[in-house]
């Protein structure tokens, strides 16, 4: 074992003697430079507006033990078992009662469990993407979806959106442009409802729009909707899965509607993907784990699921609604998304600010968020920062704004005092990567 400590070859580095042994893919797997700040904002005094993470103090968790005993008294031997690798037939059943929610039909057969919909990320990055091939996605984007398509080579290519979603004309011209560069796209990465990070969500004729481009230009869609029932008003539009069923793999979640700790979400694939999928899947883990859905399944069959994510949106609304008070209390002069379900607003700063370079003043003074550039695959969105109101009290979110308001307001005056050099040094922090650190999400 001392072996792999010493620098083998004598090119490696003090901390790494591996290190020029990876493949080539593992470039892509870079550490965030905020990481670090990262475990400082988790300090309890610090208002953390940064991470992604459900409120599963809501959950009745008595119900959750039951369905734990349960699902030992009646099934332990099968639960504690490997399973297959689509995942129990029982769950996937169930699984198509959720997703009839939002529009959509299919087969039992077509649904694929994954550990957690990031698993179902990685497995239709590895299915179809080729390194130097080209994923379209928004800009911004999910952060865990930019760092698995990066971990597999893949070319990030981002298209605008507005406050209506995906622009349809800038998917038209991106294609058009990355087509006559000769490039190869495979895949159209979206989230419809309530984006992660910019809150909103792609209006009903823009879905069908961009299924048609995609239809045209042979891209198939990934649809990523772990958001959609956690709605504060009226549903969002169907889902686009619910109108194409060749064309789109479609990814849904337990995490935000029950609980990210159990790992579950699954993949609706078109009939012709779904066994290579099924590979995929038992190549990775084998099969998802029994115990698991087991557990989901029992809950889905005992509790009033429905009505505990009814409690759910209950809970974002209230936190989304002082969030934006806070906003338009101490922020005004600024712009913000107005999200209608979900747990993120996306806030656009003065142009002379730099989100990232901001962070760790913004620390200081208590409070976190995620800088814009951590949404990006190749380094911009400084402008921007991403405020989740899913996991703090009301309360506690109106003391970060007014803290953020306050970094903010700091961060003005110094330009203004050094201004026209205006040149802070934090400002130069490097942009090495946008991988997430813990808790982004
Ligand atoms: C858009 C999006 N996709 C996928 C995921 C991964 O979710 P999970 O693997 O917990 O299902 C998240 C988590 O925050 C997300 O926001």
């Amino acid at each position: 074992m001392t072996q792999g400590r010493t620098d083998r070859s004598g090119s490696g580095t003090n901390l790494d003697p591996w290190y020029h042994h990876y493949a080539a893919r593992a470039a892509g797997l870079s550490a965030s430079e905020v990481r670090a700040l990262f475990a400082v904002a988790s300090r309890p005094e610090v208002v953390s507006l940064a991470g992604g993470m459900p409120f599963v103090s809501a959950l009745p968790t008595e119900l959750i033990r039951s369905s734990f005993d349960r699902v030992m008294t009646d099934s332990g031997a099968q639960a504690l078992q490997y399973g297959s690798g689509q995942g129990t037939p029982a769950l996937r059943e169930q699984i198509l009662e959720v997703m009839a929610l939002e529009g959509i039909h299919g087969s039992v057969d077509d649904v694929v469990i994954t550990t957690g919909s990031q698993q179902g990320l990685d497995l239709v990055t590895k299915l179809f993407v080729n390194p130097g091939d080209v994923v379209l996605a928004e800009a911004p984007s999910y952060v865990g979806a930019i760092g698995v398509f990066r971990s597999y080579q893949a070319e990030i290519s981002h298209v605008p959106l507005d406050a209506h979603g995906l622009v349809p004309e800038a998917l038209r011209e991106r294609i058009d442009e990355l087509r006559g560069a000769g490039k190869t796209i495979k895949l159209l990465y979206t989230i419809p409802n309530f984006h992660n990070p910019a809150g909103v969500t792609l209006s009903w004729d823009r879905r069908l729009e961009i299924l048609e481009i995609c239809r045209e230009n042979e891209i198939l869609v990934l649809e990523d909707n772990p958001y959609g029932l956690l709605y504060f008003d009226a549903p969002p539009p169907q889902a686009m899965r619910s109108v194409e069923e060749e064309g789109v793999i479609y990814l849904g979640s337990f995490s935000k509607t029950l609980a990210p700790g159990f790992r579950i979400g699954w993949a609706l694939a078109p009939h012709a993907i779904r066994e290579k999928l099924i590979l995929a899947n038992e190549s990775a883990v084998l099969s998802p784990s029994s115990f698991n859905q087991f557990v989901v399944s029992e809950y889905l069959r005992t509790a009033d699921w429905k009505a505990q994510i009814e409690i759910f949106r209950g809970v974002y609304r209230e936190r989304r609604d002082a969030m934006l008070a806070g906003l338009h209390e101490h922020l005004p002069e600024l712009t913000w998304t107005v999200p209608t379900g979900g747990f993120y607003v996306w806030l656009t700063l003065p142009p002379q600010l730099d989100s990232k370079a901001m962070l760790p003043r913004a620390v200081k003074e208590l409070v976190a968020y995620t800088p814009g550039t951590a949404f990006f695959a190749h380094g911009e969105g400084r402008r921007f920062m991403r405020l989740s109101f899913c996991y703090p009290t009301p309360e506690t979110i109106r003391l970060g704004i007014r803290r953020l308001a306050t970094v903010i307001d700091g961060e003005l005056d110094l330009l203004d005092t050094f201004a026209p050099t205006g040149q802070l040094d934090s400002v130069s922090l490097s942009e090495r990567s946008t991988a997430p650190p813990p808790n982004m999400n």
